[in-house]
């Protein structure tokens, strides 16, 4: 499924680059901007972020599963991966509020 419509990139295209990051540095936070950059892509509208954090969120929290992380260590970085998606939404949806007009 494509998950960004301007760079064609699919859901699929995105795990294999999160796995491939998380390989290099299992604990490095991976924020939509990084991911892209290293597809050498770039967000041109960013209206796939908020989906790019759920798949990046959903693929780190497998990918750490595999290797049965302990629960004390997981906690931490969760909680950063949930703070980087509330951020992010927050954002998007400020910007689509300032962007909105009423007739
Ligand atoms: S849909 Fe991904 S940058 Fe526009």
């Amino acid at each position: 499924m494509i998950t960004c419509h301007c760079n064609i990139i699919t859901e699929q295209d995105l795990e294999q680059q999160i796995i491939a990051m998380l390989d290099e540095d299992c604990w490095q936070l991976i924020v939509p901007v990084k991911l892209y950059h290293a597809m050498e892509k770039r967000g041109k509208c960013c209206r796939c972020f908020p989906n790019v954090i759920d798949i990046i969120i959903r693929t780190t929290e497998a990918y750490h599963a595999r290797f049965d992380r302990r629960e004390a260590e997981m906690l931490p970085f969760r909680e950063k991966l949930h703070q980087m998606r509330n951020r992010y939404i927050g954002e998007f949806h400020e910007r689509q509020r300032k962007g909105h007009r009423a007739a």
